[in-house]
C-alpha cells in the first residue's frame, strides 16, 4: 500500500511540486479523500504546490548551528534572496560538526559563511 506522503514525494520528485490536479491522482491511488491528501500536502513544509525557484537555499537555524553563527549567516543569506534565488530556514541538516551549516539546491555546505552561499549560488544557477 502506498502512503499519501509517499505518492506526493514521488509527484514533487517528478514535477519540482504537487500541481493541483495531482491531488485527485493520489487520492485514489491511496483510497482517501482529497481533503487527507491536501491535509498531509500543506502539513509538510518540504512539500511545495508552486514551482520551485531556480535556486533554494536553507539555512540550519538548529542549536548547534546557532552557537557558531547560524543567526548572522541566516541575516547574510537573507540578502542573496532575489527572484530566482528563496532563503529558507531548516532544523539540522546532519551537519552539526560542520556547522554553520546550509543547502543549496540540496549541496550541503559546512562552515558556510555569506561568500560560500553567494559562490555556490551562482554554480547552481541554470
Ligand atoms: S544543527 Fe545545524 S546541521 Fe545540525
Amino acid at each position: 500500500m502506498t502512503t499519501i506522503l509517499a505518492s506526493l514525494q514521488a509527484v514533487q520528485a517528478e514535477h519540482g511540486y504537487v500541481p493541483d490536479d495531482a491531488i485527485a491522482r493520489v487520492a485514489e491511488a491511496c483510497n482517501a479523500s482529497r481533503a487527507d491528501v491536501y491535509g498531509v500536502l500543506t502539513f509538510y513544509r518540504d512539500l511545495r504546490t508552486t514551482p520551485p525557484p531556480a535556486v533554494t537555499v536553507r539555512v540550519c537555524q538548529g542549536e548547534a548551528c546557532q552557537a557558531v553563527g547560524a543567526r548572522a549567516l541566516m541575516r547574510q543569506a537573507s540578502d542573496l534572496s532575489s527572484d530566482h534565488v528563496a532563503i529558507d530556514h531548516v532544523y539540522c541538516l546532519g551537519n552539526c560538526a560542520l556547522g554553520p551549516a546550509c543547502e543549496v539546491n540540496g549541496r550541503l555546505l559546512g562552515r558556510a559563511t555569506g561568500a560560500s552561499i553567494a559562490e555556490a549560488i551562482q554554480e547552481a544557477r541554470p
